[in-house]
């Protein structure tokens, strides 16, 4: 692969896909790719620093995508059509995806004998440790993308989340608290070629150009 493949493949990344060709499925064997690729990233002292969670069926992912919203509080915010979509627990479309990833940080690796032997000094705080953590699910779901692209899919992330309306049990057998669910992805083939195509709906979604940026090189 050369630079302009590289950088063809990133700058697919940076799009979040909003329509999924449901009638497909991602085989096993790729989703553990996408896994591996995930946890493999760099984390500080190579500490298990948060988990991922791969949900590949359509009851789950239809149960899971309705926290990707905004809280009721926070709807006023929003323009009607976003009201109307989070009220209806559609407001993010990415999340409805043929794969949807979960990231949580990790916090039993935070008082965990791992992190005293590798790291000494005291326990970092919870919310030092969430801080930290958050920076490596953002590596780890990056990698996934990038692989899912490199295999012809796309993704689409979603740090919008209302963790109060998880309910515990969805949650009881990863050891995880529902809070700390810092961001999700949906996964999969595209629909549509235009990635702002909401679904099938007929709707897109405004999409946002990179914001210029300096290259400080000295
Ligand atoms: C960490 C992260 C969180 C994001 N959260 C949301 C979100 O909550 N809702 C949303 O509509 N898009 C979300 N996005 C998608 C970005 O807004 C999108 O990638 C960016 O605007 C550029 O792509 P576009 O052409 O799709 O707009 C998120 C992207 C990243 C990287």
């Amino acid at each position: 692969m050369d630079s302009k493949e590289y950088l063809d493949i990133i700058k697919q990344t940076q799009r979040c896909q909003r329509n999924w060709d449901l009638d497909k499925t991602v085989d096993d064997q790729t989703i553990d790719f996408l896994i591996e690729s995930g946890y493999n990233v760099a984390t500080k002292q190579n500490l298990n620093s948060f988990k991922i969670v791969c949900l590949k069926t359509r009851k789950e992912i239809e149960k899971w995508k309705t926290v990707a919203r905004n809280p009721d509080s926070e709807l006023s915010y929003l323009s009607n059509d976003d009201i109307k979509s989070a009220k209806n627990n559609h407001q993010n479309p990415q999340t409805d995806a043929n794969l949807l990833f979960l990231f949580f940080v990790n916090m039993d690796e935070r008082t965990s004998q791992a992190r005293r032997d590798r790291e000494c000094g005291p326990d970092p705080s919870a919310s030092e440790w969430r801080v930290k953590k958050h920076l490596e699910v953002g590596l780890a779901a990056q990698a996934i993308s990038t692989a899912a692209v490199i295999k012809g899919m796309r993704s689409g992330m979603c740090g919008c989340i209302w963790s109060n309306i998880i309910k515990d049990d969805w949650v009881k057998d990863w050891k995880v608290n529902k809070h700390d669910l810092a961001l999700m992805m949906g996964v999969g083939y595209p629909l549509h070629k235009d990635h702002t195509a909401i679904g099938n709906t007929g709707k897109h979604k405004t999409s946002f150009a990179k914001r210029p940026y300096e290259k400080i090189i000295q």
